[in-house]
């Protein structure tokens, strides 16, 4: 099953939410994973690079870095890796090449926030990526949401994103989301990640036995 993380906004936590799915995918639940970073920066590839060098342990899953404009070289191949290639985009959706990539989820897992600017960036990308690609299930993830702060456009982004697909629950500001490798999932919120996780698990990514 092909997995992407993607929104027109930046920074809204794609990279941080492929990596901690992967790894919870990978520990939890035994699942093989792949991940194409198709990231500018490649920051997945780089940590997964750096975990190579500080881990004795075999890695978790493979990352590949993957350009734009080679994406349709590999999305026939992709197709017959055995488990989920998790996705992960660049901010950005001024590029016809990332039709192809678009066209090829089954799954699209969209993180947001709940201001107006991040609100109107996913909803353009929830609209373009429906209309490209009918087939695909859209999920959204709340990110980074602070204790104690009342988002006032709260309901009214969940109604208008749930015309799109599922809004998925909640995952809270937390350090330790920003302490990440590719080998582990941090103690402390194990628990936090299966409130989120699991039911994206159940319904979306486990494979009939
Ligand atoms: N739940 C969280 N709690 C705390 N920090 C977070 C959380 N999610 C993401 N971050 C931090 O927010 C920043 C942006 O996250 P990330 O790089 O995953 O976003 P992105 O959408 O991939 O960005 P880009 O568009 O630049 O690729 C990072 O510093 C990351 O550690
Ligand atoms: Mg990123």
């Amino acid at each position: 099953m092909n997995v992407l993380f993607g929104n027109q906004k930046g920074g809204v936590g794609k990279s941080t939410l492929c990596i901690l799915l992967a790894n919870y995918l990978s520990l939890l639940h035994k699942e093989e994973c792949l991940i194409l970073d198709m990231d500018f920066q490649s920051s997945i590839r780089w940590l997964w690079e750096k975990d190579r060098a500080n881990y004795d342990n075999a890695p978790l899953y493979e990352v590949l870095v993957i350009e734009l404009e080679k994406f349709n070289e590999v999305k026939d191949q992709i197709r017959n890796v055995h488990g989920h290639v998790l996705i992960d985009l660049p901010g950005k959706m001024d590029d016809n090449q990332l039709i192809p990539v678009y066209q090829s989820a089954d799954l699209v897992i969209c993180p947001f926030a709940y201001d107006k600017i991040t609100f109107e960036s996913t909803l353009t990308f929830a609209q373009v990526v429906q209309h490209l690609n009918k087939q695909a299930t859209i999920t959204f993830i709340p990110n980074r949401l602070k204790a104690g702060v009342r988002y006032d456009i709260k309901t009214q982004v969940i109604n208008i994103l749930s015309r799109f697909g599922e809004v998925i629950p909640e995952l809270a500001d937390k350090v330790a989301y920003q302490r990440l490798d590719t080998v582990s999932i941090p103690e402390e919120v194990v628990e936090a990640l299966q409130y989120s996780f699991e039911p994206l698990y159940e319904k979306y990514l486990k494979r009939p036995s």
